[in-house]
């Protein structure tokens, strides 16, 4: 399980995407859970309060499991702002679980600002965003750490398929 964490805008779903269309290539089966694909199904029913943040990564946890037990490689992209809910899904799965923290400076998140998200929080019309007026917690021992505003998407994508290599992932 490839776990990206990261603020809004700092490039977890590109990296996801890039890294999923590698492991295709190479014949892999995966299946990529990000907060499209969960926000507007399973977990329609959640906001960005604190507790429905937990929620939401507690059930994308559960999910990731189940899909890791059947053999693929889950590739996920959350905000997932609280270590304490990231860590609890590394305890589902010892040993399988890779966090990559896409650790682009707020200020660069802020500036690409892609939905004009940043732009709506700070005109005081979004509540609760994410590095704004609501926490994110770093990880203090992710496997990996990319800064999108100085590593390329093919170069940082590299670098987890080498960290995948390196830890002979299933064939
Ligand atoms: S979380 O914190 O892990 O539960 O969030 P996640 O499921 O990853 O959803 C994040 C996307 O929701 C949009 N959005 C917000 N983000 C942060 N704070 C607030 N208040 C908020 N409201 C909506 C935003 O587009 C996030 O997408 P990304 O892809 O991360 O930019």
């Amino acid at each position: 399980m490839v776990w990206f964490t990261g603020l809004s805008g700092a490039g977890k779903s590109t990296l996801a995407d890039t890294l999923e269309a590698r492991l295709h290539a190479d014949g892999r089966h995966t299946y990529l859970l990000d907060g499209d694909n969960l926000r507007h199904g399973l977990n329609r029913d959640l906001g960005f309060s604190a507790e429905d943040r937990r929620e939401n990564i507690r059930r994308v946890g559960e999910v990731a499991a189940l899909m890791v037990d059947a053999g693929l490689i889950v590739i996920a992209a959350f905000i997932s702002p609280f270590r304490a809910d990231r860590d609890a899904i590394r305890q589902l799965l010892p040993g399988r679980f890779i966090e990559v923290h896409v650790d682009t400076p707020l200020e660069v998140c802020e500036q690409r600002d892609p939905k004009g998200l940043y732009r709506k929080a700070r005109a005081g019309q979004l509540k609760d965003f994410t590095g704004l007026d609501s926490p994110f917690e770093a990880p203090e021992s992710a496997e990996l750490r990319i800064d999108t505003s100085r590593l390329g998407v093919e170069d940082a994508v590299q670098q987890i398929l080498d960290h995948l290599r390196g830890r002979q992932y299933p064939e």
